[in-house]
């Protein structure tokens, strides 16, 4: 059989990295990447990129967790690597703080992070209005450059990337052997998931370079994280709402948050706003699926519904969907020599 031709579906974290991930298991794979978008447009542009996992309630945990090792030892190695720089990966430390004690003591990732222990009093005197917190070293992803150093990986390997908007995956049946769907938010129009839904986020990215730890409200809502050259100040969750427009009182709103965790941020400088949908869902779905219309079939690997936490995950699940890519070749190779017989 031919060298296998893998279409990708979409250029945000999780595409690219899964088109990375199927290179590297099947380095004969022809590789396309079709995106609507590519970097600086996606919403993978807009994270913050901070690898502390959000739970998804439909997955076992220790999947999750098997995820995040993976995305962590990978980012490690790069932030110890001369790459670190233009990756735009970094280490970075700070502070968990909660008003009130939290309900589990321990989150699932704590032994996967650094140096994870409760804060000392004389830490949460910085925070006078929390009563309770822990201090960890993480990653941290600059997104623009991260996605740019995969593109550039992907191009060194031979991969294709073309800006398509791709209507109906049975537009690539004739073109490719197999189709990756890493859509996103957009999955929802593309194969009509009503499972998946936005959940708006908007950002605030500023200059203040002497703000060099990151701190977490630990309800999530309210964060300040350090880049290497800009700080990301959140956020909002906003359930099933569509609207890219930054919205002015929400601004004002996240700034004040952050400025009362940080009061140095009020002499922040160059503010940009920036909005995201998070792609959310019960669970990510990593799926074998063979679609069929009129005797003909389409093999399709769906790997999508990252939401709160794609940064934290995006290795872990893009080695599964490249995994069950090698189980679509096998397939195809399985029927094409009993084709011949
Ligand atoms: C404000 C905010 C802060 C965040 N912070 C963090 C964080 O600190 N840590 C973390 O882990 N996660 C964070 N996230 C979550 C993270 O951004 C997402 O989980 C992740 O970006 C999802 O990646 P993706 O590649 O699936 O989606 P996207 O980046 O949206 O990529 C989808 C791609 O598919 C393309 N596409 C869609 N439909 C079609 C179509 N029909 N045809 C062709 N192409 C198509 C798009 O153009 C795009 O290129 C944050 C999200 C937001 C909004
Ligand atoms: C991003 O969007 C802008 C505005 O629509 C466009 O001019 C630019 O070419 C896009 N960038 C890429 C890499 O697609
Ligand atoms: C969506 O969010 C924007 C900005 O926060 C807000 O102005 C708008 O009313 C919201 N729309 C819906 C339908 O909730």
């Amino acid at each position: 059989m031919a060298a296998p031709k893998v279409a990708v579906v979409g250029a945000g974290v999780i595409g690219l990295s899964t088109a990375l991930c199927i290179m590297e298991t099947c380095p004969s794979c022809s590789v396309t990447i079709l995106s609507e978008q590519f970097s600086p447009n996606t919403t993978s542009d807009v994270a913050a990129g901070m690898l502390i996992p959000h739970t998804y309630p439909g997955t076992p945990i220790h999947v999750q967790k098997q995820w995040f090792k993976e995305t962590f030892t990978y980012l490690f190695a790069i932030s110890n690597s001369a790459e670190a720089s233009e990756a735009g990966i970094h280490l970075v430390s700070g502070w968990q703080i909660f008003k009130n004690t939290p309900k589990e003591e321990l989150p699932f990732w704590s032994d996967v992070v650094l140096g994870f222990r409760p804060m000392t009093k004389a830490e949460l005197q910085k925070f006078p209005q929390h009563r309770f917190g822990q201090a960890f070293t993480t990653l941290k992803c600059d997104c623009p450059p991260y996605l740019l150093w995969l593109e550039k990986r992907l191009k060194a390997a031979g991969v294709q990337m073309y800006t398509r908007k791709v209507a109906d995956l049975w537009e690539l049946h004739s073109e490719y052997d197999i189709v990756v769907n890493c859509a996103g938010i957009g999955a929802h129009q593309l194969i009509g998931d009503k499972k998946l839904f936005p959940i708006r986020g908007q950002v605030l990215k500023v200059h203040a370079p002497w703000v060099k730890n990151f701190i977490r409200d630990g309800d999530g809502l309210t964060y300040v994280y350090p880049g290497i050259h800009r700080i990301t100040l959140g956020g909002t969750r906003e359930k099933e709402n569509w609207s890219l427009s930054p919205d002015p009182g929400t601004t004002k709103d996240i700034f004040d948050r952050c400025c009362s965790l940080e009061p140095s941020l009020r002499g922040a400088q160059d503010i940009q706003v920036k909005v995201g949908l998070r792609p959310s869902r019960q669970c990510v779905r990593l799926q074998r699926e063979v679609l069929s219309q009129g005797g003909v079939k389409l093999l399709v690997v769906h790997n999508y519904g990252h939401g709160a936490g794609g940064f934290s995950v995006h290795r872990g699940t893009a080695k599964e969907a490249a995994c069950l890519v090698g189980e679509c070749i096998a397939a195809l190779q399985d029927s094409s020599s009993r084709a011949k017989l």
